[in-house]
């Protein structure tokens, strides 16, 4: 049966910040939860950053200030959705702590969930879903994170989920059980 637990409401709304490697399965997850949430009734929307480098962002590489840059667009973006009383998911590799705390400022404190999707680096390597691991490793992409760029893990996220460990539904269920309760505690 589908639940109306509807997040119209701004009190409601929060942001699912998702950091991880390339290849980790943030977009998967990103697009699973969206789906989960819209079956019952609760309004969500994803901001995944190989989209928002095509748009917002298409000015911008892959240097330390560029990401920087890149994640205060989004957070702004976000934080306008939110106002909007949406459930706002964020797929991007954010790598650095400065960065990912720049977007909990922006975003508010208790409306950012820093979700930390984990899979070691060897994995997402093996997994190199669109070949850029390997172009790294040939000095073909610059800047790569984990090859030749820093990954900084974060070290106190609202949630992990361990995707090297875990099934892609087990993953997206975890996240979206997760959400549930968040909604549900702010009641
Ligand atoms: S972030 O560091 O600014 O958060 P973001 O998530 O937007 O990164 O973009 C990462 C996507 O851009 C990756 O999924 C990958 O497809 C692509 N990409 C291209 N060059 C790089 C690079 N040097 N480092 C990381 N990702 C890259």
């Amino acid at each position: 049966m589908k639940k109306h637990i509807e997040a119209h409401n701004v009190e409601r709304s929060f942001v699912v910040w998702m950091t991880g490697y390339s290849s980790s399965g943030k977009t998967t997850i990103a697009t699973g939860l969206n789906i989960r949430l819209s079956e019952v009734g609760v309004l969500s929307e994803v901001l995944d950053g190989d989209v928002v480098r095509r748009d917002i962002s298409n000015d911008l590489g892959f240097s330390h200030t560029d990401r920087i840059e890149n994640i205060r667009r989004v957070a702004n973006v976000a934080a306008d959705k939110l106002d909007k009383g949406k459930i706002v998911i964020v797929s991007l590799i954010s790598p650095y702590t400065e960065g990912r705390l720049l977007a909990k400022e922006i975003c508010g404190d208790d409306r950012f969930i820093e979700t930390f999707i984990s899979s070691p680096l060897d994995v997402c390597e093996s997994r190199d879903v669109k070949d850029l691991y390997k172009k790294a490793r040939r000095g073909m992409v610059k800047n790569f994170t984990g090859i030749s760029d820093i990954y900084q893990e974060p070290k106190d996220p609202d949630i992990i989920i361990p995707t090297n460990t875990l099934t892609e539904k087990e993953s997206i269920g975890l996240l979206f059980n997760y959400v549930m309760e968040r909604l549900k505690s702010v009641r």
